[in-house]
């Protein structure tokens, strides 16, 4: 540990001790220079002496004093604060004897903020949401200078919005969400010039938007004003906000227009929600060229022109609201271009003619509405099967999309029959007609659909690559201090500063560097592994190999979100978090009371089963050093493996060397690769026969049992007839002999000495399957990732 010290982890690290023996592995990383040389001193005098200063001893007692903690939280928060900056008081961090950071979030606090809180004039965050605190916001906050985070949503907050917290010139992110606040938005946070995230949605603040607020142009990137009163125009400045990401204005009682230049200045958006209000006048054409949108809600609103063609640019775009407002004139065909939708909302609008055939191209399309226009003709087949007359229903003179609205005449609009010529048809006239159109429209419908076929097919290689270029130019790097911080798709949002500024705890250490669980200001954990420096590629090349790495998705690999680039080449990956943890320390390091009964064990040797088929039929790589330490487990005890492709990451005389032989210590490490440089995919194999025989044994391979590793043991266990001694004690007691034994066999061919001899990988999953078939998944199910488990 003490080599971890002395390495810098990026622009500053803070280790707190316990006592002299143990690191609380607690880093708070910080951006200001001053601190890192600051904390590099400290970390060579040691904390001891770092006591709470006076100032802040009062700051917090008072702050206490106006809480009320029914749990006894903060009872820790006792004597004289010796103990309070080195882990001793709850919620509190400090440096060098002062308070920068308050977090009790979740602990049933009530009571009021006390004025005297600003007697802590450290304090960079302040993190109490979740809780039922009521009262007013003290004015005091103001003087807090180096405020960079104020979450105080979800508690029952009233009166205004202090103007004085525009002093907090730091102030970063400020969310005031879920409360009880009246009054306006104080226009003084035009000078809080960093404000990257404003969240103060679900309130009753009323007054319009302050214009100071569209000045921050270069640092304000989510706006979330929703369910407020909010009311006037929405202006042209708004415009200004280039940044901007995410904006939500719903529900309030704004009107006027959409301005014009907002889609020529706002380049990042991804999500515009303007839904609920009374904004009225036509749709913004501008608002086309916000390439990057990813969603757009004007929901409930009064917009009265036609949907403009050049909407069909937004190819990005996965959500389309434009329900209930006053839309006329017909659907453009261009909608179908919009590949990515996956809800379309045109209900309750005043449109009129055909839905365009184009949309039968809207293949990922899960939610769909053109309810109560005044459209005409014959739904596309591909939506009539899709979806059920609620979607269409309120329109007249729409048919094929229900038995009791079948269309009788070739779906178009010229050819309607005019009534009067009904008189001059026989019964038995009307049922030819109706027979031979009903035939027609068969017909038709299959030209339709091979149309559309052929269509998608000749689509496919162009709106792939399209897709690639726009992915590529989407993915934005927010440079930040220096440093660069580049998102992959996933659910997670966080700057670098929030990155670097997290809550971070060791978790592990491998050849390729340390890897930390980091709890964002969110609240969300991201496992963030921090490569060791020297044996890393040149920027170029890592940078290459690592957005590789950021798009492999498959439900057995755990997702790669972003990566970090710092000024002086530090590098940093943030990963999904595991919740528990690795296989090695869920099957070896339980409670004697803890049992893993064997469907989970099986679910776990098919998943590693599956990632690794993945990597090597699609992916063509060759993961290396598979070990159960980095087969991790989610919330489901699912498998996802973790450190494929690193060895890209790192040179290759590096990779060959050191990281090969910790494989070896360990016991998965094929024989060959004694010989060979390369590790093959029979390599990885004869790691996972390993993995499915701790399955099986409930013994650690690290272990060698009488000299023999486990392989080894296990043939000799099994060639002297004790075979009852192998298996875990916990597994005998299940009626599953059978499986045990085939999986046994299947594992034994897995670690055959004998490269030729092994199995690939995708026969052991077949055999796997065969095996235990209620565990079988249709291909289908893992093709989409399921949402990651920090939503
Ligand atoms: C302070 O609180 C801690 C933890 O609750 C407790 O162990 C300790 O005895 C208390 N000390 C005093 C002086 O009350
Ligand atoms: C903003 O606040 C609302 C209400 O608390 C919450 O649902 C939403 O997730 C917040 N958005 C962000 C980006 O913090
Ligand atoms: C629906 O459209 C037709 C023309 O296609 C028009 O005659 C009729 O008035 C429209 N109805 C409504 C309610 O707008
Ligand atoms: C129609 O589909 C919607 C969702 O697509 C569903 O909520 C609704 O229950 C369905 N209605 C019928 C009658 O099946
Ligand atoms: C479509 O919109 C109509 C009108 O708002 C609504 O009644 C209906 O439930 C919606 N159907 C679906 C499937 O969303």
């Amino acid at each position: 540990m003490d080599d971890e010290l002395s390495e810098k982890f990026i622009h500053c690290t803070i280790h707190h001790k316990l006592n002299r023996s143990s690191f609380v592995p607690f880093l708070l990383l910080y951006l200001s220079l001053s601190f890192f040389i600051f904390s590099t001193v400290v970390s060579s005098r040691g904390f001891d002496e770092l006591v709470l200063s006076k100032a802040d001893y009062q700051g917090l007692q008072a702050f206490k004093s106006t809480l009320i903690d029914t749990r006894g939280v903060l009872s820790s928060w006792n004597g004289t604060g010796d103990n309070a900056c080195s882990g001793g008081w709850l919620g509190i961090k400090c440096v060098r004897g002062r308070v920068i950071a308050i977090q009790l979030p979740g602990k049933q606090l009530g009571g009021t903020l006390s004025k005297k809180m600003g007697e802590l004039t450290a304090l960079r965050k302040l993190s109490l949401h979740n809780n039922s605190i009521t009262g007013s916001i003290p004015p005091a906050l103001g003087s807090l200078p180096r405020l960079r985070g104020l979450y105080l949503f979800n508690n029952r907050l009233s009166g205004d919005i202090p103007a004085a917290i525009g002093q907090c010139r730091m102030l970063v992110n400020l969310d005031l969400s879920h409360n009880l606040l009246t009054g306006s938005i104080p226009s003084s946070l035009s000078n809080s010039t960093r404000l990257y995230r404003l969240n103060l949605s679900n309130n009753k603040l009323s007054g319009t938007i302050p214009t100071g607020l569209f000045t921050l142009s270069n640092s304000l990137t989510f706006l979330f004003l929703q369910h407020n009163k909010l009311s006037g125009s929405i202006p042209q400045s708004f415009g200004n906000l280039r940044m901007l990401k995410e904006v939500s204005l719903s529900n309030n009682l704004f009107t006027g227009n959409i301005p014009d230049e907002l889609g020529n200045n706002l380049q990042m958006i991804r999500a515009l929600d303007f839904s609920a209000n009374s904004i009225e006048g036509t749709f913004p054409i501008s608002l086309c060229n916000l390439s990057t949108l990813v969603s757009l809600n004007l929901e409930r609103n009064q917009i009265d022109n036609g949907i403009p063609e050049a909407i069909g640019g937004l190819k990005k775009l996965s959500v389309l609201s434009l329900k209930s407002n006053r839309f006329r004139g017909e659907i453009p065909a261009t909608l179908g271009n919009l590949t990515s939708l996956s809800l379309l909302d045109l209900s309750e609008n005043k449109l009129i003619g055909e839905i365009p055939d184009s949309f039968g191209l809207l293949t990922k399309l899960t939610s769909f509405n053109v309810s109560d226009n005044n459209l005409s003709g014959s739904v596309p087949l591909v939506l009539a099967q899709k979806f059920n007359a609620s979607s269409f229903r309120g329109n007249i003179q729409l048919c094929g999309y229900t038995t009791s609205a079948p269309c009788l005449s070739p779906p178009s609009p010229s050819s309607s029959m005019k009534p009067g010529h009904h008189r001059r048809f026989s019964t038995r006239d009307i049922i030819l007609i109706a027979a031979g159109a009903a035939i027609a429209f068969l017909l038709l419908l299959c030209c339709l659909l091979l149309c559309c076929l052929a269509r998608k097919r000749s689509d496919l290689p162009t709106r792939s690559s399209a897709a690639r270029t726009a992915e590529k130019t989407e993915r934005e790097a927010g440079e930040d201090a220096g440093g660069k911080l580049v998102h992959f798709d996933g659910p997670l949002v966080f700057t670098a500063d929030e990155l670097l500024c997290a809550t971070a705890e060791i978790m592990g250490k491998s050849s390729y560097g340390t890897v930390y669980k980091a709890t964002l200001e969110d609240g969300n954990d991201v496992a963030v592994k921090r490569l060791r420096e020297r044996i890393v590629k040149n920027r170029k090349e890592f940078e290459t190999e690592v957005n590789k790495l950021g798009k492999v998705r498959h439900p057995n690999l755990v997702a790669l979100r972003a990566y970090y680039l710092g000024p002086k080449g530090e590098k940093l990956l943030a990963f999904d978090f595991m919740p528990k943890g690795s296989l090695a320390a869920y099957l070896h390091a339980r409670g004697p009371d803890k049992h893993v009964d064997w469907k989970t064990r099986m679910n776990i040797a098919m998943g590693v089963a599956r990632g690794l088929n993945h990597l090597h039929s699609e992916l063509n790589m060759v993961h290396g050093h598979l070990t159960s330490s980095n087969v991790l487990l989610d919330e489901n005890t699912n498998a996802k493996i973790s450190d494929y492709g690193l060895s890209n990451l790192v040179n290759a005389n590096v990779s060959s060397s050191t990281l090969v032989t910790t494989v070896a210590e360990l016991g998965y490490r094929a024989p060959e690769l004694s010989r060979l440089k390369e590790a093959q995919p029979i390599s990885d194999v004869y790691s996972l026969g390993v993995i499915m025989l701790e399955l099986l044994t409930g013994k650690p391979p690290g272990e060698t049992i009488n000299g023999l590793d486990l392989p080894q043991w296990v043939a000799s266990t099994m060639s002297e007839d004790r075979t009852d001694e192998l298996f875990d004690v916990e597994l005998n007691r299940e009626n599953v002999g059978d499986e045990l034994l085939s999986t046994l066999n299947l594992a034994l061919h897995c670690v055959d000495p004998s490269p030729t001899a092994r199995p690939e990988i995708s026969q052991v999953l077949q055999r796997l399957e065969v095996i235990k078939p209620e565990l079988a998944v249709t291909t289908s199910s893992v093709i989409e990732e399921g949402s990651a488990s920090n939503d």
